[in-house]
């Protein structure tokens, strides 16, 4: 789902300081879509979506709720990384990135259903909500149905091996699986 054009965008004040553009990643005809916030240090490096340690969070979560990657598209709201990961400090990448990459991915995937994970990702479709008010909304914007999430590393911040925001995310994941079904 890259094009030259992607690789080489230059619309932002992120393109100073990236090391490379992180894509999405995935099925290109999945019937889910996950959306992140950016990329961190080691997606940065190897351009792709949830390859450092919030990708192994993720990959665990989904796991739990049965899916694998090779089922699922993966990508994130601004395609980026910020530098000290402080996206909140680059409101024009925020502003700029989705409708360039993000909405036209969307429309090429065409998915039934998008879990935005964490505040940033959830803005696009629930402005204002805070991250624990997220896991409990859903919309239909008409294309698809957006499912609210916490981010994958929301856990990884609280520590331990595996715990209830591990465990919250996972059921955000398991009702966007029966809303597939349904
Ligand atoms: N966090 C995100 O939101 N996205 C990534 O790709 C990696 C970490």
């Amino acid at each position: 789902r890259s094009t030259p054009e992607m690789l080489a965008c230059e619309q932002c004040s992120l393109h100073l300081t990236r090391g490379r553009v992180v894509p999405g990643h995935g099925n290109p005809d999945a019937d889910i879509v996950f959306v992140g916030e950016a990329p961190g240090a080691e997606e940065d490096k190897q351009g792709q979506p949830f390859v450092g340690p919030a990708g192994r969070r993720f990959d665990r979560q989904l796991a739990a709720a049965g899916l694998s990657r090779a089922e699922i598209f993966v990508t994130n709201t601004v395609l980026c990384r910020p530098p000290d990961n402080r996206l909140r400090d680059f409101p024009d990448a925020q502003l700029r990135c989705p409708p360039l990459w993000l909405h036209p991915v969307l429309q090429q995937v065409k998915p039934r259903v998008v879990v935005a994970m964490g505040r940033t990702a959830g803005a696009l479709w629930f402005p204002g909500m805070g991250a624990h008010e997220l896991s409990v909304l859903a919309r239909n914007t008409g294309e698809y149905l957006v499912v609210g999430s916490l981010h994958p590393s929301a856990a990884l911040r609280e520590g331990g091996d595996w715990n209830a925001l591990d465990d919250s995310i996972v059921r955000s994941i398991r009702r966007a699986v029966e809303l597939l079904a349904a």
